[in-house]
């Protein structure tokens, strides 16, 4: 089932995530990384460490797609948890409902208006989509009115691109490409990653927020680069007569070569008023 996204960019991200759905975990579910003297199995894992210790309460995961995030909460919280997942992919929730034990409440919905009471969750949490959404200050306003006084909400949002050869190699692939006339109107807003605006927004709903930028540095080949990056919303706004062209293209302008990349990401953690 369709629901009306907001505009042409969340139009492109949902057909995307219909069609390829659990692109996410399967690019970040096993991403380690060191962070604050201690090694974590994947940017999910930070999520999961920010529920707060309660013998149960309510987890919304916001924007859950395949369900990779709630499938590690249930073995990691005790079953008296309410587990519930949203996303506006019929083919993400497809999937999560695929590898769910029933006891998660998945929902087909859109963040900017979400489909619970007031005050009904202890934690929202939301893993790599909040860049991704129109209208931020609704979503976050929705965010705040569905989490109890006290609850928390925590994101990992995807920082800008880094500058680094392997992704200028693939900005050049790109831009030779014609555009797909369906996704005409598309428009990425680099604003939405930027961390000290998302601070900023998040502060006008939540007190005690922090923010924590993380940096992940990869070495790819240039077939591990190429798995890598034609997963991105980039390429799929292209019209592609011949994929296997623009992948020999771009592996062949790295020259056989191993390649540092580096990843960014920001942690948010925020406190609701009133605990
Ligand atoms: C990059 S994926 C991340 C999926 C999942 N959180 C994870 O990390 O595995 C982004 C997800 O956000 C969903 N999404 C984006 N904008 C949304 C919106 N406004 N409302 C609901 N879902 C949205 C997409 O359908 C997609 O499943």
């Amino acid at each position: 089932m369709k629901i009306a996204p907001f505009n042409a960019s969340e139009a492109f991200i949902q057909d995307f995530h219909d069609s390829r759905p659990g692109g996410t975990s399967s690019a970040l579910g096993s991403l380690r990384f060191q962070y604050d003297d201690h090694e974590w199995s994947s940017t999910y894992q930070l999520l999961i460490r920010s529920v707060p210790e309660m013998p149960w309460g309510r987890v919304l995961d916001l924007a859950c797609g395949d369900g990779h995030l709630l499938s590690m909460l249930r073995q990691h919280l005790p079953e008296s948890w309410g587990l519930y997942g949203l996303d506006f992919s019929s083919g993400e929730l497809r999937r999560a409902l695929e590898v769910s034990d029933n006891s998660t409440h998945y929902v087909q919905g859109m963040a900017q208006g979400l489909p619970y009471a007031d005050e009904s969750f202890d934690t929202v949490l939301c893993h790599m989509a909040f860049m991704l959404m129109e209208n931020q200050p609704e979503v976050l306003k929705e965010i705040a009115r569905v989490l109890k006084p006290g609850g928390t909400f925590s994101a990992i949002v995807g920082g800008a691109p880094s500058a680094t050869a392997i992704q200028q190699c693939f900005v050049n692939c790109i831009r030779e490409l014609p555009r797909n006339p369906d996704y005409a109107e598309v428009r990425f807003s680099r604003s939405n990653h930027d961390p000290d605006r998302l601070q900023t927004l998040i502060k006008a709903e939540f007190n005690e927020v922090s923010a924590t930028n993380l940096t992940i540095p990869l070495t790819l080949t240039p077939e591990e680069a190429w798995q890598w990056f034609s997963g991105m919303y980039d390429l799929s706004t292209r019209l592609v007569e011949d994929l296997n062209q623009v992948r020999a293209h771009f592996i062949s302008q790295l020259e056989d070569k191993v390649h540092n990349h580096i990843l960014t990401f920001h942690f948010f953690h925020a406190v609701k008023n009133g605990s």
